[in-house]
């Protein structure tokens, strides 16, 4: 008979892209790293009711009655259970959450690992197919998910991806911080890809040209990082924004406070995630002075943010 756990727990963090969004989705590279001051938190537990049920901050009742919105996750856990060669049964899950959804942060790969990790522990089974659940998840999410936000996210390692190729893991070593701005206001990964896409048709050589500039930028971004030259990175990201900008997935609100940021003395600033609102992030290489760019970013509307040393991971 199979052992099962009487709980099973699984938690990710968020992520954070450094460079190269959008373009990674094309086969460039992207620079990512871990945001461990936000966090997803699923429980499994067998249910009293005779159907699955699931408890979050943005539904809470019987599973088979959930919004559309997640039915990424729902067809994660009928893909969980036909792959592992398991009857459905009616499970109890609760997820909590301290990550934004549809802000950039990679919301939706964290609540597919941070569930998967926790259905596989209730029912006491290797983690080899982990990675299976989370991108059927994500290509639900999202329609043609890269792979970079699953990757940091499982891993919760800084990496620098490109599709195709071995992933780089690195420490990160920076003698400054990040500050991280979001807006308040939902950005939409999948509709952004899409419109991405679509340029890429209708004006392929300016797009295509955009593109690989964003990728020349990711690079000298990452030889920013390893020669820990914090002032040259900044310069790089300033200039990836402005190309996410000329792409159109950029939004006002980002705008705003990616100048308000620079005005306030940042080495840099940029959107991160897949835009049209959600989050953007700025560099200093003095607590003070984060903590300045932070308080211009709450004056000037920002709903929350965050900030985070980028030395010791
Ligand atoms: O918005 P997020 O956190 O899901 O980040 C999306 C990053 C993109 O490059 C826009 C899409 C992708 O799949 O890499």
């Amino acid at each position: 008979m199979r052992s099962v756990h009487h709980l099973g727990y699984g938690s990710a963090h968020g992520k954070i892209i450094l460079s190269g969004e959008h373009a990674v989705v094309h086969g460039y590279p992207a620079v990512a790293i871990p945001f461990t001051s936000v966090e997803i938190e699923a429980f499994v537990s067998t249910s009293d009711n005779l159907t699955a049920t699931i408890d979050s901050a943005y539904f809470t009742g019987s599973l088979d009655q959930a919004p559309e919105m997640m039915d990424h996750l729902t067809s994660m856990i009928d893909y969980f259970f036909a792959q592992e060669n398991l009857e459905k049964e009616p499970l109890q899950i609760k997820i909590s959450s301290t990550i934004p959804i549809e802000r950039g942060m990679g919301s939706s790969a964290a609540v597919a690992t941070a569930l998967s990790n926790a259905l596989i522990r209730f029912y006491d089974l290797s983690d080899e197919n982990l990675e299976k659940y989370v991108e059927h998840s994500e290509k639900m999410a999202h329609g043609n998910p890269s792979g970079i936000d699953a990757l940091v996210i499982r891993t919760n390692q800084a990496v620098k991806f490109q599709k195709n190729k071995i992933p780089e893991s690195f420490g990160l070593h920076l003698p400054g911080f990040l500050i991280i701005g979001d807006t308040g206001l939902k950005g939409s990964t999948s509709e952004a890809v899409r419109a991405v896409g679509d340029a890429l048709k209708t004006d392929p050589q300016k797009t295509h040209k955009t593109l690989e500039k964003i990728g020349q930028i990711t690079e000298n971004i990452y030889q920013s990082i390893e020669e820990e030259d914090i002032s040259e990175m900044g310069e790089w990201m300033t200039q990836n924004h402005k190309l996410l900008k000329l792409l159109g997935v950029s939004h006002d609100s980002l705008d705003q406070l990616v100048r308000t940021a620079l005005e306030t003395g940042a080495l840099g600033a940029k959107m991160t995630g897949g835009g049209r609102g959600g989050c953007m992030i700025a560099l200093a290489d003095q607590l003070d002075l984060a903590k300045k760019i932070e308080k211009a970013l709450l004056d000037r509307g920002a709903e929350k943010t965050w900030i985070m040393p980028l030395g010791g991971f």
